[in-house]
């Protein structure tokens, strides 16, 4: 292809890909498939690659995002970015209004808004090309975040159709929908869990709501996560002077033109009677929602009025914010029960008579610990009351004394395993109980061994989580190295068991002994060791045996290990059960060395050279990158020294390192250089 061809072509790809976008997005009404999107895009970034000097600004790859922003710049806003006051009832609704008729003598509507629970943006335009996001900050500058956003699909980076200024700011809300924040939290969770963290350890770690999560993504330094978090943003309102536009409402319609995603359920109500209605229908219906709203935003629709009020220093008198109260609902609770988790932590679980809340029928909640109990003095039987507030799973909020059984006695928390009936533990300074029972207690048994069988450990994909546990209740297994000892005959007489699925066992079990040395150390279910953690401790000790037999120091040698993991590593390696159990492991033939032919240099190009890589690149991303610089024999250091050979600079690599390269002397190398170099 010519390069006249390439600039026709690539323009044809970003024009169709961003309609298709559009459709998808805004619209709901995708016209091609997911994989022929996907295959149009990636032949856009192929010809991009080839012909960087064609991409253009709105090109739809430059929303997967690849920027490393250390520090967000600082930026003024144009427009103080105000907030609104609330209210939380129908007279501080009255209030408002006779407030704004006593100071205008003109007439007057009112738009209602849904008001999204998220995090506030300002988008700024040039020439109709999106240049700049900024957070509300302190509501007078706020942090740059434009590479994150740029990730979020619904927001246009070319506009639609004509008219707009030259430059303007448009402002909006970013959320996380609702079935975006399940599945990220759902992710992490299992993360947490191969980690061997607790149910309390990983209720306080993952996302508490859709909001903190939005939150937290926008400010995240590398904007390719921020993509992985399905983000979007509903736009509420454009700054300054619109030609045309004489209330918010044709305001709004005007941004749905130009391509801005708008709430379709913005509404214009000629008077209170209606926005009352609009309050009480959402307050129903935002259950149904796939996004969170906290309440409804009431604004004078003409723009003539509103000059007439004004601002205060935090808020505009002609908007008011109407806040839903968290959704509650009474409920008997019947009974406390236990969960035991993987690592033997106890979980308390109130047990409720079904309730109708927030959309779900709720039966259980969550007690948190022996101290929750406590403190709430919450016994089985009493009237509870639950609530939903942002998060997910619903609370006990609080407790009926008055309608409490006259016999009713204070819960007494569990003394003992209800599993297996070990007298619970419970360390110094932690809220929760354990079961110490690692060996023998269930569901710690089956805990581990579907942690060791899992995809990224062992992969024994044939073995799912019931036939574990039935493994376990058979009595025919009940360590990891008990998998290596089951024999054809044995599973297939167990129930719901025919010849293909024995086999499938036996042959998944035999594979796995064929499982890398890094993954076998993470499968086998060391505390706070995980994929990466595995990986590190493989490459810097190279076999079982040096990491079982390394103190505190040498293991506090080895990249990314901390104290909490050597100790834990020690521990677990001290453990004399656990020495037994890899030996048995050992013996069955499972790899506990570090596959050196794997991990040798392809070549010695590199060798005695070391190298920093900084910025964004086209042919790799920098993973590929440092990747390909070590199997080739060269070193990867984190920041520039004296004692750096090259400096390959990628995209928007940030103008210190260049400086002090420079300075250095250290030579500054392209990414095509670098190939060059290994070639
Ligand atoms: S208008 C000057 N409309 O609520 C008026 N705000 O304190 C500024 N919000 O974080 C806000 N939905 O980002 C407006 N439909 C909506 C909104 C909305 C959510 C947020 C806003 C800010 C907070 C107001």
């Amino acid at each position: 292809m010519n390069s006249e061809e390439a600039a026709a072509r690539i323009n044809y790809l970003v024009k169709s890909l961003n309609h298709h976008n559009f459709l998808y997005y805004q619209q709901a009404a995708p016209s091609i498939s997911d994989l022929e999107f996907d295959q149009l895009l990636a032949e856009l970034q192929l010809l991009e690659n080839q012909f960087p000097e064609f991409q253009q600004p709105d090109s739809p790859t430059l929303r997967v995002g690849g920027e490393v922003t250390r520090n967000f710049k600082t930026v003024a806003h144009d427009f103080p970015f105000l907030s609104l006051s609330n209210s939380y009832s129908r007279e501080d609704l009255e209030e408002f209004d006779q407030r704004i008729r006593k100071s205008v003598n003109q007439s007057f509507s009112y738009v209602c808004e849904l008001k999204f629970d998220g995090v506030a943006i300002g988008l700024q335009y040039e020439q109709g090309l999106f240049t700049k996001a900024v957070t509300r900050g302190d509501g007078v500058q706020g942090d740059e975040v434009t590479a994150n956003i740029k990730t979020i699909q619904s927001i246009p980076l070319k506009l639609q159709g004509s008219g707009f200024p030259d430059q303007f700011e448009i402002r909006g809300e970013i959320f996380m929908p609702l079935k975006s924040f399940e599945s990220l939290n759902k992710n992490r969770r299992a993360e947490l869990e191969d980690l061997g963290y607790d149910e309390e350890q990983v209720a306080e770690k993952l996302f508490k709501n859709p909001r903190n999560a939005a939150a937290g993504s926008i400010k995240m330094q590398e904007s390719a996560e921020v993509a992985k978090r399905k983000l979007d943003c509903f736009m509420y309102a454009m700054m300054g002077d619109f030609p045309g536009t004489e209330s918010h409402y044709d305001n709004l319609m005007l941004a749905k033109q130009w391509g801005f995603k708008v709430s379709e359920f913005s509404k214009q109500c000629a008077n209170l009677d209606e926005v009352y209605a609009f309050i009480n229908k959402w307050d129903v219906d935002r259950d149904q929602l796939p996004f969170d709203i906290d309440g409804i935003v009431v604004k004078v629709n003409e723009y003539a009025v509103q000059r007439v009020l004004g601002s205060t220093a935090k808020s505009p008198r002609w908007a008011i914010a109407y806040k839903f109260k968290a959704r509650q609902a009474k409920t008997i609770l019947d009974k406390i029960t236990y969960q035991v988790g993987r690592t033997g932590s106890i979980t308390p679980v109130a047990n409720l008579r079904a309730v109708f809340l927030a959309g779900t029928t709720v039966k259980r909640a969550s007690l948190h610990n022996a101290d929750f109990i406590a403190e709430m003095d919450i016994r089985e039987g009493d009237t509870v009351y639950v609530e939903k507030g942002g998060e997910i799973i619903p609370k006990v909020v609080a407790v009926e004394a008055s309608m409490r059984d006259l016999f009713s006695e204070p819960h007494q928390y569990i003394t003992h395993c209800p599993e297996c009936g070990t007298e619970l533990i419970r360390h110094e300074g932690e809220a929760n109980h354990y079961c110490p029972n690692d060996a023998t207690c269930p569901p710690q048994l089956t805990g581990r061994i579907s942690h060791f069988v899992s995809r990224k450990a062992m992969d024994i994909n044939s073995m799912g989580e019931k036939t574990i546990e039935l493994l376990v209740r058979e009595g025919l297994v009940s360590n990891v190295a008990d998998l290596y000892d089951l024999k054809f005959e044995q599973i297939i007489q167990l129930e719901g068991f025919k010849e293909q699925s024995t086999r499938n066992i036996i042959e998944g079990i035999e594979a796995s002994k064929l499982i890398p040395f890094e993954r076998v150390l993470f499968a086998i279910g060391i505390r706070y060791v995980g994929e990466t953690v595995a990986k590190k401790l493989a490459l810097h000790f190279r076999n079982i045996h040096a990491i079982a037999h390394a103190d505190v120091q040498s293991l506090l040698e080895a990249e990314e290990i901390g104290e909490i993991i050597a100790k834990s590593v020690q521990g677990f390696f001290g453990n004399q059960n656990n020495q037994l159990l890899l030996d048995r492991l050992k013996s069955a033939g499972l790899q506990f060395q570090l596959d050196e032919e794997a991990y040798k240099p392809k070549s010695n190009l590199l060798e005695g050279k070391s190298f920093v890589v900084s910025g964004v690149f086209s042919l790799f991303s920098r993973d590929e990158l440092k990747k390909k610089i070590e199997e080739n024999g060269g070193k990867v250091l984190s920041g520039v020294s004296a004692s750096t050979s090259y400096l390959v600079a990628g995209e928007k690599m940030g103008p210190e390192k260049r400086k002090k390269a420079e300075k250095l002397n250290v030579a500054v190398i392209s990414e095509q250089e670098f190939v060059e170099m290994i070639s």
